[in-house]
């Protein structure tokens, strides 16, 4: 299907309000016991963040022609994990942000103890999500793949060990290809697990398309970190709904402090040309995905 930008932008917000109602039903209700904990999950992963990676799953899901409800869960598990890293991201021990999607941080909202736990249960979730929704595949081994999938690529060796990167560089310059690495790790990763999930959810993909949306996802994901980078000297609090200069207040390596602001912008256009490059393979399903691309390094939140 050909679609334009009005087009596109009608999609987003439609897969925006999916995964949200996904959502709902899936954080367990705040007048559950323990109540602040429940509390404390649903303020963190319903707080009105993009969906970029929810988006991202249902994109792929549509360029491939899967049905949107084999990864309504796969969409929910991606956010819920993601929530859960900006929980831990912005406490006093890491990020120490009081600032998150235009409202208090999680420790602020409510205390360390539960933000910490809030996180745990967030990504235990995930899983839960993973193993047990019915509608995803009736394929136990592609439903053990998905999950293998996730707890690679948001553990040690994907965002967990990415933000450990992260924290060992703070007041270090890192040379680019460290940089990328730290990237590629803490926030590429779990945009790659999005078009995986997406892709491990049909048979009817051979190698080729697999390996090209790998391609595209990898380099998406770093894209989106620079991007964010970039914003962190040039966005402005309000409109980023997290506080504007908070990587150099914190003496972080950034792509802008490492290589300058407009060899980051350079970068980020590089990097979406590649990726439709990686597209080339597909027909004009993928337009989505294409734009998706655009968004990434065009974006202002
Ligand atoms: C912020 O992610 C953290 C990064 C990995 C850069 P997003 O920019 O997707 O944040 P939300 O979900 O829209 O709040
Ligand atoms: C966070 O990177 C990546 C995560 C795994 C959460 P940042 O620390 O740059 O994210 P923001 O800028 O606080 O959203
Ligand atoms: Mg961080
Ligand atoms: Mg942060
Ligand atoms: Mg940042």
């Amino acid at each position: 299907m050909k679609i334009d930008v009005q087009d596109f932008e009608s999609l987003v917000e439609n897969f925006q309000q999916r995964v949200d109602r996904a959502l709902d039903q899936w954080l367990p209700a705040a007048d559950v016991n323990p109540l602040e904990l429940h509390q404390a999950m649903r303020y963190a992963a319903l707080a009105p963040g993009k969906r970029v990676r929810p988006i991202l799953v249902y994109a792929t899901a549509s360029a491939l022609d899967i049905p949107l409800d084999r990864v309504d869960g796969a969409a929910s598990a991606v956010e819920i994990i993601h929530a859960y890293s900006l929980i831990h991201d912005d406490l006093p021990a890491m990020d120490d942000d009081d600032l998150r999607r235009g409202r208090p941080t999680c420790h602020r909202q409510f205390n360390e103890a539960t933000a910490i736990l809030a996180g745990d249960a967030l990504q235990a979730l995930a899983f839960y999500i993973l193993s047990h929704d019915p509608r995803m595949t009736e394929n136990a081994s592609a439903r053990l793949q998905m999950i293998e999938n996730l707890s690679l690529f948001s553990g040690s060796r994907g965002m967990a060990g990415g933000q450990a990167i992260d924290l060992a560089a703070v007041g270090k310059t890192l040379n680019i290809a460290e940089l990328e690495t730290m990237h590629i790790h803490k926030t590429g990763a779990l945009i790659r697990t999005c078009v995986q999930l997406a892709a491990l959810s049909t048979e009817s993909l051979d190698e080729t398309q697999f390996r090209a949306l790998d391609s595209y996802a990898k380099c998406i994901g770093l894209s989106f970190q620079i991007q964010d980078d970039i914003l962190d000297v040039t966005g402005e609090t309000a409109t980023l709904g997290k506080k504007q200069g908070s990587d150099s207040a914190l003496n972080k390596p950034t792509f802008p402090s490492v290589i300058g602001l407009e060899a980051s912008y350079e970068k980020a256009q590089e990097l979406h040309q590649h990726a439709l490059q990686a597209l080339s393979i597909f027909g004009e399903e993928a337009d989505i995905l294409r734009y998706i691309s655009a968004w990434f390094v065009q974006r202002k939140n």
